[in-house]
């Protein structure tokens, strides 16, 4: 029997019962739990097998609830609040002394952020705790943009996936963090630096580190949202496809240049060079190309600019040996 459902009391009910749900936002499913509930979050670690020191992201329904998880607010995190939430930017600040331990990985640092989705927002409104909620995939696998993908990998250890539809912006959110009231990117994600900068002036990107280079980001491993299939990334498709030409290739394109009888499977990400269509059909398309039985998928470098920074940063790290 199918664990996807539309019934947000069915959610609540659940979720007061310390069990973990599968929430849709606007940019991944996330696998949500109380935040105050050590069976929560300790099922939440196992069903991911996400290690330890890799602390969650808080969710919550409103601005007013920030100043309950968090100490001190700087104000260039204050006027990102205000442009971009509710949406994909995450906020690291200091973290009250009631948030948890396990939550944020022992760190004095939470991360915390209000997701753009109608039927979630209706969910935090209708709790008493605001939700933990990594993304509903396992560990180093490709992140969940819609209810059959969650399903997909965790319709034997969860209860429910809350269907929301397909996630619209289909990546997760961007995550900053502060030194000396200074904002820095933490990662990559669904809100563009250009974005970024046009509030709060020209930002450091500490992006994509190990967790000994970069202990302020320790979820930042550089494998990670990969296929089973072994891929590639190249800026020069021809030659890859020339390489591989005697394997079974499947092929992830930008735009629809390139046909060539060595593919065997072709997923074009925005026939009219559209970077935010092509982020929200990244994961669900190397989803796909992952059921193929293919020997290769050979990923096209997407422009560095926008959300193709942030396209390419996913790709090079489903990429990583
Ligand atoms: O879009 C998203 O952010 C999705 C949806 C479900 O909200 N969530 C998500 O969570 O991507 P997750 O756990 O897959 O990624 C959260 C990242 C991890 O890399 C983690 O290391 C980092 O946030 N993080 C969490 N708390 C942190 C903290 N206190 N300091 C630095 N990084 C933190
Ligand atoms: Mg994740």
């Amino acid at each position: 029997m199918s664990i996807i459902s539309k019934d947000i009391s069915k959610a609540v009910e659940l979720l007061n019962k310390e069990e973990l749900v599968a929430i849709p936002t606007e940019t991944v499913y996330g696998l949500a739990g109380n935040i105050f509930s050590k069976k929560a979050i300790a099922s939440i670690f196992k069903t991911k097998q996400r290690p330890k020191f890799n602390p969650l992201i808080v969710h919550i329904p409103n601005v007013e609830y920030l100043d309950k998880i968090v100490e001190h607010i700087p104000e260039k995190a204050k006027a990102l609040a205000n442009a971009f939430w509710p949406g994909p930017i995450t906020l690291v600040l200091k973290k009250k002394a009631s948030i948890p331990d396990l939550i944020t990985a022992g760190k004095d640092t939470v991360a915390v952020r209000i997701p753009n989705h109608p039927v979630s927002l209706k969910l935090l409104r209708q709790l008493e705790f605001p939700l933990a909620a990594p993304s509903a995939n396992p560990f180093n696998r490709i992140s969940p943009t819609s209810a059959q993908h969650v399903e997909d990998y965790f319709k034997d250890t969860i209860k429910m996936v809350l269907d929301g539809g397909v996630c619209k912006k289909g990546i997760e959110s961007t995550i900053i963090g502060f030194k000396n009231e200074e904002p820095i990117i933490y990662r990559l994600g669904s809100t563009s630096i250009e974005d970024i900068e046009r509030i709060v002036g020209k930002i450091e990107i500490k992006n994509r580190k190990s967790k000994v280079e970069n202990p302020d980001a320790p979820g930042m491993l550089e494998r990670h949202y990969a296929p089973k299939t072994k891929t590639i990334l190249t800026n020069d498709l021809s030659n890859s496809i020339e390489e591989f030409k005697n394997q079974r290739i499947g092929v992830l394109l930008y735009n629809n240049i390139l046909n060539d009888e060595a593919i065997d499977f072709k997923i074009v990400l925005s026939e009219d060079n559209n970077l935010e269509e092509a982020a929200s059909k990244l994961y669900d398309a190397l989803h796909q190309l992952d059921k193929q039985n293919l020997d290769i998928i050979i990923a096209e470098q997407l422009p560095d600019y926008g959300l193709g920074k942030s396209i390419n940063d996913r790709l090079e790290r489903a990429t990583k040996n």
